[in-house]
């Protein structure tokens, strides 16, 4: 199988194990469901749990009991998106290729849609502690990362910054600390919490975070870089979005050719790190190149 082929097969079982989490759709509130699944089964890359679950097997992790972090990290990153696309933060009506959640639910249903995605994936990555066998100290420590990550030193701070600062032009170090937590965040929250779930030591996860770091940053650059060279079909959300909301970006501060440059060399920097840790396979280092020519 090429790489192409194992990691559509990857997305699937991830898409099946979301299925397999998602809420039933019933009572009076089954609307909210229904937009959940909305959002979270459109598609997209499912590149986090997929980074995930490649870090468990990297630490020698083989069985199921990651399954509810994976569904759970896919929500709290879906919800993000919902989130984002709002009409009070980037205004878009794209999504994975379909309507954004508040264009078909309405912005009521689109905020509690992100409401319930988040909340949801806890709910859902706390079932693990009634595995069979389960490790209640790794699982701890996994939701402390999980939490920590998508918070205010993670995800959402950054995405504070990012939303305050549209319109004005931002310094280099502003924007690098916008990437590491608007979207560093959730990746490092991926490999970590993959790692920690797999039993790795301190400074295994320590360096699964720095390694994370940079891809998030890579990645965060390329969807700069995307949301100027590409179009609406293959990305599946729109185009110029960043210049409508007036941000600061790789792109604005460095130009295409440069932006372009601390893409590849970031990834590199990341899988120099990573080529310290025996793998089974080329999977994970094959995916993580991949980026950096990723259309979508
Ligand atoms: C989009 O994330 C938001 C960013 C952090 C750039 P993805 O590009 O991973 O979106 P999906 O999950 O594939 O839709
Ligand atoms: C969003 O960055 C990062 C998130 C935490 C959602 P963008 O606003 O650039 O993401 P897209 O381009 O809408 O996917
Ligand atoms: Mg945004
Ligand atoms: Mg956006
Ligand atoms: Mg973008």
């Amino acid at each position: 199988m090429n790489f192409n082929e194992i990691y559509r097969e990857k997305k699937e079982y991830i898409e099946n194990v979301l299925k397999k989490y998602l809420p039933e759709q019933e009572g009076y509130q089954k609307v909210i469901m229904e937009a959940m699944e909305y959002s979270l089964m459109a598609g997209g890359k499912r590149l986090r749990p997929v980074l995930m679950l490649e870090t468990y097997r990297l630490f020698g992790g083989e069985d199921r009991a990651i399954e509810p972090f994976l569904a759970a990290i896919e929500m709290i990153h879906t919800y993000s998106l919902v989130h984002d696309d709002l009409p009070a933060m980037d205004n878009d009506e794209y999504r994975r290729g379909r309507k954004t959640t508040h264009i078909v639910y309405g912005e009521d249903m689109g905020i509690l849609a992100g409401d319930a995605l988040l909340n949801y994936a806890f709910e859902t990555a706390c079932s693990a502690f009634g595995a069979e066998g389960a490790d209640c100290a790794r699982i701890g420590k996994a939701l402390r990362i999980l939490a920590h990550k998508a918070g205010i030193y993670g995800m959402i701070g950054g995405q504070v910054v990012d939303v305050k600062e549209s319109g004005h032009k931002v310094s280099g170090r502003m924007l690098d600390f916008i990437y590491r937590l608007k979207t560093s965040a959730l990746i490092e929250s991926s490999m970590m919490v993959g790692a920690v779930l797999a039993g790795a030591d301190e400074e295994q996860v320590k360096a699964m975070e720095r390694i994370a770091e940079k891809i998030g940053l890579a990645f965060q650059i390329q969807d700069d870089i995307l949301d100027v060279t590409g179009t609406e079909e293959v990305l599946g959300k729109p185009v110029h979005s960043d210049e409508k909301n007036e941000k600061t970006t790789y792109v604005t501060w460095k130009g295409i050719e440069e932006a372009r440059r601390d893409v590849e060399r970031l990834t590199d920097e990341a899988l120099d790190e990573l080529g310290q840790f025996p793998a089974r396979d080329e999977f994970l280092a094959q995916l993580l190149r991949s980026l950096v020519s990723r259309e979508k």
